[in-house]
Order: structure tokens, then C-alpha cells, then sequence
């Protein structure tokens, strides 16, 4: 059976263009229509890439600086694309009140990158979240699905090293299959 070629960067984007067209037209005459088409570019492609600013723009009667100023403004979207896994640490009352505001200078600190960035090799990204449901468990987090209650700097660093770990260990088996 032939080996399957991988998909060249020329056919990714003009795939992603096409969802990103096909997501605009199913939504464009929504009353409100912006943010449902934010969310749903953002859900399926993980960002919202600079190009879908026109075609959005266009499709809703918008100028691009008012599409962009809506993208800049809510930090939730994303203008590029996210590390390898997102980390959220909730920064709400509850959690504050039990030593979340070190977690999340500890976070930074370990990760070398402020929130709503991704640590230099390309693994983490980092984002505040306000309130998990764990109140009773703070400083709570999130590591892509996973939640994790009762969180210090020590528990985080064991938690983001067997992200790295995992993902060393699935990069040798891919290197040596
Ligand atoms: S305040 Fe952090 S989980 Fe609710």
C-alpha cells in the first residue's frame, strides 16, 4: 500500500481557508453573528488566523478594525496558534484566596512566557481561566482536559514535566517507527 504523502502547506491552508469560508456562510445572517463565528473558527482551528479577518469583515459588513478590535478585546480568542497543550490557571476569588496568584507567577516564571503566551519550545501555552467548578479544591487548573485540584509550584512542575516527558517518549517511538 502506498505511504500516504503528507499534506504540503499550500493544501493545509487552502483547507483551512475552505472551513473557515464554509463557517462564515452557515453563520452570517445569525443576529449576533460575530462571536458564534469567532468561537466555532477558534474551536475548529484553534486560532483565528489574520486571514479570516476580511473574509469575516466582508461577509458581516464590518470593517476589519471593528472584526479585529472584537478579536483583540475578548482575551479567549487566539491570533496564533496554541503550544502543544494549554494550561489554564484559575484566577477567581476562591482560588486567589488560597495561593493562586504564586501559581500563576510560578507558572510564568517556569514556563518563561506571561499568559495568553507559549513557552519557547512550543509545548505550553499558558492562559487564566476564572473559576474551574473546583472551589473547594484551589488553587485549581487545567491541563488540556484534566482537571488538577490543590495545586502548588511543586505539583505544577511535576505536572509540566510529564507533559515534556510524554512527549519526548512519543517523539522516539515516532523517530524510531
Ligand atoms: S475559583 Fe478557582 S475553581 Fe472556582
Amino acid at each position: 500500500m502506498p505511504e500516504t504523502a503528507p499534506i504540503a502547506p499550500a493544501s493545509a491552508d487552502a483547507a483551512r481557508t475552505a472551513a473557515i469560508a464554509a463557517i462564515v456562510a452557515a453563520r452570517q445572517d445569525l443576529p449576533g453573528a460575530l462571536l458564534p463565528i469567532l468561537h466555532e473558527i477558534q474551536d475548529t482551528q484553534g486560532y483565528i488566523p489574520d486571514d479570516a479577518v476580511p473574509v469575516i469583515a466582508r461577509a458581516l459588513n464590518l470593517s476589519r478594525a471593528e472584526v479585529h478590535g472584537v478579536i483583540t478585546f475578548y482575551h479567549h480568542f487566539r491570533q496564533q496558534p496554541a503550544g502543544r497543550h494549554v494550561v489554564q490557571v484559575c484566577r477567581a476569588e476562591a482560588c486567589q484566596a488560597v495561593g493562586a496568584e504564586a501559581l500563576a507567577e510560578h507558572a510564568k516564571r517556569a514556563l518563561g512566557c506571561g499568559f495568553h503566551e507559549t513557552s519557547a519550545d512550543g509545548q505550553v501555552t499558558l492562559e487564566p481561566v476564572y473559576c474551574l467548578g473546583q472551589c473547594a479544591c484551589g488553587p485549581a487548573m487545567m491541563v488540556g482536559e484534566q482537571l488538577h485540584g490543590y495545586v502548588d509550584a511543586k505539583r505544577f512542575d511535576a505536572l509540566i514535566r510529564s507533559l515534556r516527558e510524554a512527549q519526548a517518549s512519543n517523539e522516539t517511538t515516532e523517530a524510531q517507527a
